[in-house]
């Protein structure tokens, strides 16, 4: 049991208290659903992190476990930092970074890779060959780090993030065992645009090609595009397991909201692929500090290849069993602000649909977690000329505020759909069955919890919309 602050999530996984980034570990193993993340139990400001664990039969409701991992042994004894985990024949396997540092002040220190295992899924020791890969290859920094693994016929392959000449590069690594790794080669070279880190680095199949989410640092904005510092994307492409070449296309945001980092997937045994990310990254300022914690990770999401070769983002149905107090808002003309009474929360989730034919209105959309003088709220919009959905929270509470905005190429459809799920300081949005996906931070006063459906300079058609309380699964 956690206590109940102001800013505290209902419905998305934080750690007990105190300071959480990175998902790590994702894995359904022996039927549950497992994810660690990245954890520092003594402070809500960070420090040598641990891993955090938490595990769920069915993706919604999570159980806090003990800790997994924590620094100690010489090779990670300044952190335990990213990484993943496979189902080793049975043993739960654990690969992660062993941080090191050498000089705080100047941010001297090594890199090392190490595994860790476990029988029962609760307790895990880590491997006496540790660590299992002891330094970069010739040319690479010590920003060396974030393993994420899988098997491909009777192989392990790793990806590993690294910095070469200033630059962030994808490395590939190959093992029988686990234990003993051979490289081989750069995987994704960066060609300066990719940034100067590339964290996290995930490789996966999807839909018959191969895609690389990864999260860099440093990319330069771009009008709407990169608009963080730490921003996390994918590269679709072909990958042949012969000659190890990946070639694929341009580097395309995968979240295009405030607060999205480090995002890992893995597969289920219902063969879907589903990824969680940190709802927040490096930059994001977290005023529930003050409340002894920081930090969550967002609602878990399936990720779908589309056609045109743009990833997709659904939450995952099993959120559906935390509705509840189901409300429908029948087909109206929307020609000026309408608060809607019956639909007010801190925990909801919002699906509405309007119809783009005959729109006059230059601009319509949702307020959400509005006050009652009307002053306070996170707007939601869509502006018709533009064709841009929009984020704006810069009257949305505390925080740092801000504007987002998501292009959507409305080509194949005449009705555009807003799902909304809201939490007590987060804002997760989709659009259009996830072709655009906006996760955000927003810290309201606890009692701002209207909801208001508006329009600018004209009127749009509201075909539906449907809402519901989602329910606490903390108390
Ligand atoms: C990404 C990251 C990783 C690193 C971890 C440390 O947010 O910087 O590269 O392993 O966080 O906590």
């Amino acid at each position: 049991k956690v206590e109940h602050t102001p800013y505290r999530l209902g419905y998305h996984i934080m750690a007990p208290a105190h300071w959480i980034n990175d998902p790590n570990g994702l894995i359904q193993w022996n039927g549950e659903y497992h994810v660690f993340y990245q954890h520092h139990p003594y402070s809500p400001k960070g420090g040598p992190i641990h891993w955090g664990h938490v595990k769920s039969k069915d993706l919604v409701r999570w159980e806090h476990l003990p800790i997994a991992l924590a620094p100690g042994e010489e090779y990670d004894k300044s952190g335990c930092f990213s990484g993943s985990a496979v189902d080793n024949n049975g043993t739960l396997t654990l690969i992660y970074t062993g941080h090191i540092s050498l000089n705080e002040e100047t941010d001297e220190f090594r890199e090392v890779q190490c595994i860790a295992t476990s029988e029962d899924g609760i307790h895990f020791t880590k491997h006496p060959q540790n660590p299992v890969i002891t330094e970069p290859p010739a040319g690479g920094s010590w920003h060396f780090r974030d393993p994420k693994v899988w098997k491909h016929s009777e192989t392990w392959y790793m990806v590993l993030g690294n910095q070469m000449d200033g630059l962030g590069n994808v490395l590939l690594y190959e093992s029988a065992d686990l234990v003993n790794w051979e490289y081989s080669g750069i995987l994704v070279k960066s060609d300066g645009k990719l940034g100067y880190m590339l964290e996290c680095p995930d490789f996966i199949e999807l839909n018959g090609k191969h895609v690389l989410l990864s999260s860099p640092q440093g990319i330069q904005p771009e009008g709407d595009l990169y608009q963080n510092l730490y921003q996390t994307g994918y590269l679709v492409g072909e990958f042949d397991y012969e000659t190890k070449q990946f070639t694929h296309g341009e580097f395309e945001e995968l979240d295009k909201g405030f607060d999205f980092y480090a995002v890992q997937s893995f597969e289920d045994e219902k063969g879907r692929r589903i990824v969680i990310g940190w709802m927040n990254m490096w930059e994001s300022q977290m005023p529930e500090q003050e409340h002894g914690w920081a930090g969550a990770l967002t609602i878990p999401r399936e990720l779908q290849l589309h056609d045109d070769g743009k990833l997709l983002m659904k939450p995952v149905v099993e959120l559906k069993s935390l509705r509840e107090n189901n409300i429908s808002v029948q087909t109206m003309i929307v020609s000026e602000n309408v608060r809607l009474d019956e639909v007010k929360g801190d925990q909801l989730e919002i699906i509405a649909k309007f119809s783009l034919a005959n729109t006059s209105a230059e601009k319509f959309g949702l307020k959400v977690r509005c006050s009652e003088n009307g002053k306070e709220h996170t707007i939601v919009s869509y502006d018709v000329k533009e064709q841009k959905v929009i984020v704006d929270r810069s009257q949305s509470g505390r925080g740092e505020g801000g504007i987002r905005k998501g292009k959507i190429e409305m080509l194949h459809h005449d009705v555009i759909t807003l799902q909304l799920f809201i939490d007590r300081s987060s804002l997760e949005l989709f659009v259009n069955e996830g072709e655009l996906v906006m996760t955000n931070r927003i810290y309201p006063d606890p009692a701002s919890l209207g909801v208001e459906l508006f329009t600018e300079g004209g009127s749009v058609k509201l075909i539906e919309l449907e809402a519901w309380t989602l329910k606490d699964i903390w108390v």
